[in-house]
């Protein structure tokens, strides 16, 4: 039986596949032949990140050959869900597998962006062993995390792992969540320390105004429309930080570029675009912009986790089926 992981997966994951007697194909096959492939192939389950999408279309061809889609990772936005469970493809994601990657993301973006590393780093290569009195200056009212109050909007497994790292670097945190969450106490380790902290839950409005450094862990809203337009960046602190490595279009592009320009956000971290693979370039070149393309969970670790939670249930839903 034929299992296509079309966005890669790792070898930890594919052997374990493998050894539960799945062929794992790992070969890319273009989004056009993606649905003829499956087919022709009989491949019974799909393995996806976010660079594949599976819509209507797709599953309506292959609703006969597969049996599941999995993603590989949190977001499923790319796949259609409802649709292909009502066509009896079970889809499953791993939604925890990778929260602590993200976490150590957004931190390395923090940190970046109060002490300009990224665009200090870019400038130091070319310009460095000419203009290093002149960069010195330029990027010398770096500021300090400690004491800085950190806003997370959605706090969910990767809000909650972020909240953990941030307390432990001295920050103030404060979250919103449309759900109420079962708790706002997170657990930081400190040394050979396990502290439990109970966070602040507050209103969006609230957590915008208070913050320093706002990051977001929400989905995309189903309208498409942004949770972060011009209003709410507005309703942030003037020299705030905005960080988003949840998915593209959650905040506003137009609406975050005139907000640099006009000098009221300090920066702006993104990981994620509206358009991927191919983010605007005025955003990117953006001299307040730090970027990273989409790497949150682009780690050793996490992908491995992720590897072997897909064959876990791989494993469960097979055994379900064909029960
Ligand atoms: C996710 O939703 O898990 C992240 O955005 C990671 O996406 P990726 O698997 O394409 O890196």
């Amino acid at each position: 039986m034929k299992i296509l992981a079309n966005d890669g997966i790792d070898a930890a994951g594919k052997n374990a596949l493998q050894e539960l007697g799945y062929t794992v194909l790992t070969d890319k096959v273009s989004q056009e032949e993606l649905a003829s492939f499956i087919v022709k192939e009989n491949v019974i389950g799909l393995l996806v990140r976010s660079a594949t999408t599976a819509r209507k279309e797709l599953i309506d061809t292959c609703a006969g050959t597969l049996r599941f889609i999995g993603r590989g990772g949190v977001g499923i936005d790319n796949i259609d869900k409802d649709y292909a469970e009502s066509k009896g493809i079970r889809v499953f994601n791993t939604p925890g597998a990778s929260s602590q990657s993200v976490a150590e993301l957004v931190m390395s973006l923090m940190f970046a962006s109060a002490r300009f590393t990224y665009q200090s780093g870019a400038n130091m290569s070319s310009r460095g062993n000419t203009e290093f009195d002149k960069l010195k200056k330029d990027f010398s009212k770096g500021i300090e995390l400690r004491g800085k109050t950190l806003g997370i909007i959605g706090f969910g497994k990767i809000g909650r792992s972020l909240a953990s790292y941030a307390l432990g670097c001295g920050m103030n945190v404060l979250a919103f969540d449309v759900y109420t969450p079962e708790s706002s106490e997170v657990e930081v380790t400190v040394g050979t320390q396990t502290l439990r902290i109970h966070v602040p839950m507050e209103a969006m409005e609230t957590v915008l105004q208070k913050s320093d450094f706002v990051s977001l862990h929400v989905p995309k809203q189903k309208d498409g429309s942004a949770v972060i337009g011009e209003a709410q960046l507005a309703m942030m602190k003037k020299g705030a930080v905005i960080i988003n490595s949840s998915r593209g279009g959650v905040v506003h592009e137009d609406a975050l570029i005139a907000s640099l320009n006009s000098g009221h956000l300090r920066m702006a971290a993104l990981d994620v675009f509206e358009k991927e693979p191919t983010p605007r370039q005025d955003l990117l070149a953006h001299p307040l912009v730090i970027s990273t393309p989409h790497i949150g969970a682009s780690t050793l670790e996490a992908q491995e986790r992720i590897g072997l939670e897909i064959a876990a249930r791989v494993k469960e839903i097979m055994s379900e089926v064909q029960a």
